[in-house]
């Protein structure tokens, strides 16, 4: 039988300081009424100190390795799905080999916003596939509340900090990364984008009194794509499978906006029962979500249950995978 790539563990990490609807109550205009109608978002982590996100990389492998009683030696490689890198360079994954000692990996970081991890699960799992290598390690994390404007309404009261992380490994029983279908489309860039700090336009005085070097999203459009693009690409992956609703155990949606998430479901024809929604918790953690999702849920799943994962972000970039639970 074909090798496939199954997740065989899970890991999640979420900072201890919490900044809820009311603390932001406190900073901008907004109430905590219009936050939860709008967004389904009721608190968010903060990642608070001189960590960047490889504090929330390490220790969500950590946490996974733990589970399968592994030691950082036995990695061979580490994606890190982020788009708040510790730095320009060197990539997040460098810093987070150097930091959990996995001396034997290396690693490589990989941008797509929210669908981060989606694209990284899916490139994971190629280097399994092949036969190349036994264990990779896919890290979704990202600290928002570096890039976030505490005195825009717009963006503030959406993101969060957090990182999650799954095992890739051989299956021989058809369990695991079984198909994915994966978009972007660069036109999209000009809705949601940081507008200085990049080669186009270095940091310098003016960028940062101009608060360029902060999330710049036109929401109301993001959202209008998102709600329709992230629910077809869920349903053209079931059709592809010939998946119906009652063939698929869990949806595990990006965690962007409660009404998306729902639309989704809706679309698809899944039972809000059957729809992972975390984000009254933790907000929107980017590249985060889709493992802490897993990470959650895993003790719930049942091996060979089939799960659809679904993300939007900014690119605009969005897709699903196909996943069959079971180690
Ligand atoms: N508190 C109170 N009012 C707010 C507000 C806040 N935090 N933010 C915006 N408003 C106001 C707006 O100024 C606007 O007022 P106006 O009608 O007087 O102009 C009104 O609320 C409606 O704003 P709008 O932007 O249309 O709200 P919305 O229903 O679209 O919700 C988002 C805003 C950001 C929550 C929503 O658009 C969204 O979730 N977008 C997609 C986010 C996303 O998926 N991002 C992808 C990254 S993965």
């Amino acid at each position: 039988m074909k090798t496939t790539a199954a997740i065989t563990a899970v890991g999640a990490y979420l900072p201890d300081d919490i900044l809820t609807n009311q603390d932001l109550e406190k900073m901008v205009d907004t109430t905590n009424d219009w936050i939860l109608e709008r967004t389904g978002i009721q608190e968010r982590h903060i990642l608070k100190g001189p960590y960047g996100t490889s504090t929330l990389a390490a220790r969500a492998i950590q946490s996974l390795l733990q589970q399968r009683n592994l030691s950082p030696l036995d990695i061979d490689l580490i994606i890190v799905a982020t788009t708040t890198p510790d730095m320009m360079f060197p990539a997040t994954a460098n810093v987070v080999g150097d930091m959990i000692g996995a001396k034997n990996a290396w690693g490589f970081d990989l941008q797509a916003a929210c669908s981060g991890f989606i694209y990284a699960l899916s490139t994971g799992a190629q280097f399994i596939e092949t036969g190349r290598y036994k264990k990779v390690v896919v890290v979704g994390a990202d600290k928002m509340s570096s890039i976030i404007d505490y005195e825009d309404r717009n963006t503030c009261i959406i993101f969060g900090d957090g990182g999650g992380a799954v095992l890739l490994e051989p299956n021989y029983e058809g369990l695991g990364v079984l198909d994915f279908i994966l978009h972007s489309d660069g036109a999209g860039r000009e809705f949601l984008h940081m507008k200085a700090g990049g080669s186009m336009k270095p940091a310098s005085l003016e960028t940062v009194r101009n608060k360029e070097h902060y999330v710049y999203q036109e929401g109301k459009t993001v959202f209008k794509f998102a709600v329709t693009n992230m629910a077809d690409v869920a349903v053209k992956i079931m059709e592809k499978n010939n998946l119906g609703p009652d063939d698929i155990a869990w949806l595990v949606p990006h965690q962007a906006n409660k009404r998306i998430i729902d639309s989704t479901g809706q679309r698809m024809g899944i039972p809000p029962e059957k729809v992972i929604v975390n984000i009254q918790k933790y907000g929107n953690t980017t590249s985060g979500t889709i493992p802490i999702c897993l990470f959650e849920w895993k003790d719930k799943f049942k091996k060979g249950d089939n799960l659809i994962l679904a993300s939007f972000g900014g690119g605009f970039t969005w897709g699903a995978v196909y996943v069959k639970w079971g180690c």
